[in-house]
């Protein structure tokens, strides 16, 4: 099969290619930048998927900057909203599957138990309202042929993200506020990496015409940033005093649900995976940027 990775530079593009680079896999796959294909341009978008076929298509891209797009929302919308309407408008009558990533932050936070896939979303923030507009192309346009993954407090040894700024922030102050009522799972790249690549070979994903899901993927366990933080420094061995502050106490732009624990049950049967704890694929990734560094 000819697979398409797009967002090839962004943390979970990385994790991807980093897998298939070190193991055997019987399939073919393409790995695009922005430079070869700019979903914030609607030509470049329709040129690209008329010259090029893919059994499956799998987008990692999108504009994550979460309190940037309270200011930026036109850009927010065209690449987690406009674009997923137009790959998926291009894909509907191909024989090509569809893998999008989406958020927890399509739900309110007001939930007292794990979001279910079948839960009432309601984003309070611009990007979470692009990316569930997003969600909502792929299904009227794909009602077949398309999976879109939900996932948590995206991590990695790749990019900016919140276990590298708490590492660079340690170097460079000794004491820092950390924000401790927003409750959600992290999720580790490479992790979320290697069950995409396993729903790639599943063999009823493979088929065409199966119906449109929705997937929710997190490591297991749940936890606060200061919980967050307080790990990443034990596991690092860093000394470096943190705060736990409240959200209104935190100046951002976005408001940010309180609670986004998401439930993995339907993920967990439907591919049989084996999820691990967050504090265990939080030691792999420090690990790796030991290695790294
Ligand atoms: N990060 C999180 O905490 C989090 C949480 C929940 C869900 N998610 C979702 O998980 C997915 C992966 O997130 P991530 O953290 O890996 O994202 P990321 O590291 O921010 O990467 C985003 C990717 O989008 C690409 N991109 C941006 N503008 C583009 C354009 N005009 N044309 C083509 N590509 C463009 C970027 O390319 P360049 O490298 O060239 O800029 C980059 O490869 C996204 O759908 C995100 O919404 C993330």
């Amino acid at each position: 099969m000819k697979i398409l990775i797009i967002g090839k530079n962004g943390q979970l593009g990385k994790s991807i290619n980093k897998i298939v680079l070190k193991n055997q896999n019987p399939n073919q796959f393409i790995f695009a930048s922005r430079e070869d294909l700019d979903l914030s341009i609607s030509n470049s978008i329709i040129k690209y998927f008329n010259t090029n076929q893919f059994d499956i298509v799998v987008n990692c891209a999108a504009y994550t900057a979460v309190d940037k797009a309270e200011s930026e929302e036109r850009e927010a919308e065209i690449l987690n909203h406009i674009a997923v309407q137009e790959i998926s408008l291009l894909l509907k009558n191909k024989r090509t599957k569809l893998i999008h990533i989406s958020t927890d932050y399509v739900f309110d936070g007001e939930a007292k138990e794990p979001y279910e896939e079948s839960d009432t979303p309601n984003p309070i923030n611009v990007y979470g309202n692009t990316k569930l507009l997003g969600e909502l192309a792929i299904i009227n346009n794909m009602p077949k042929n398309a999976l879109i993954i939900r996932t948590s407090w995206l991590y990695s040894e790749f990019n900016v993200n919140f276990v590298t700024t708490m590492l660079r922030l340690s170097a460079e102050r000794n004491q820092l506020n950390i924000v401790s009522d927003q409750i959600s799972a992290p999720t580790y790249a490479a992790d979320l990496a290697k069950t995409i690549l396993t729903i790639t070979q599943n063999e009823t994903f493979i088929k065409l015409n199966q119906p449109t899901q929705i997937y929710h993927y997190s490591n297991l366990g749940s936890c606060s940033w200061f919980d967050f933080a307080k790990k990443i420094f034990e596991l690092a061995n860093i000394n470096c005093k943190i705060i736990p502050i409240k959200t209104k106490d935190f100046d951002s732009q976005a408001k940010r649900p309180l609670f986004s624990i998401m439930n993995k049950d339907k993920i967990l049967n439907t591919f049989d995976l084996n999820i691990s704890n967050w504090k265990e694929s939080l030691n792999e990734c420090i690990k790796e940027i030991i290695k790294t560094t």
